[in-house]
């Protein structure tokens, strides 16, 4: 499976503050047997997220995206908005999923608005964009996340039949 890296934060991307975010999500990726294709440091702007994700779903460049920071209440974070403006369909219980698992480790879990979807034949899901966060929640995910993606490319069976 390919996965690619997106972190939106505007003082990483402005070179104010080092990402360690996306870092850690390529490499706990890396480790569960991805090929991270690539890793984009974007400012928390919707029209250039919404941009790199159609970028990567159309040309079929990974079959994960996963995103990094700007699911908070900062009037600048817009990662879940430019998320649902490509996805096609939803996947709400990923972040569900996640959510719930977070909260058994910090109630402020309950701030991140992340959300999850799917264009064409890409994943897309939001990760808040602590380093912590990261590890948290992609450890949590990425088990089951291997069956969707399977499904999701057909070459695994639905479970009903
Ligand atoms: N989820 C987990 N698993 N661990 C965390 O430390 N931090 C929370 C929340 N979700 C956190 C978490 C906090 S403090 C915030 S403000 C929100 O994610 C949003 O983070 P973001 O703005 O970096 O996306």
């Amino acid at each position: 499976m390919r996965a690619y890296v997106i972190t939106s934060s505007d003082s990483g991307y402005r070179g104010e503050r080092r990402d360690l975010s996306g870092p850690a999500a390529k490499e706990i990726l890396e480790q569960s047997g991805y090929q991270v294709e690539g890793y984009a440091l974007l400012p928390d702007e919707r029209a250039l997220l919404a941009d790199k994700m159609r970028e990567i779903c159309d040309g079929e460049l990974a079959d994960l995206i996963v995103t990094t920071g700007g699911t908070g209440f900062s009037k600048r974070d817009c990662t879940p908005e430019a998320t649902l403006e490509v996805a096609e369909r939803l996947a709400p219980g990923i972040s569900e999923a996640i959510r719930l698992h977070s909260l058994k480790l910090t109630p402020r879990a309950m701030l991140s608005r992340a959300t999850a979807g799917i264009r064409k034949n890409t994943l897309i899901v939001n990760l808040p964009g602590s380093p912590k966060a990261v590890e948290e929640c992609l450890r949590y995910i990425l088990p089951s996340l291997a069956h969707g993606l399977e499904i999701l490319k057909g070459t695994a069976g639905n479970c009903a039949r």
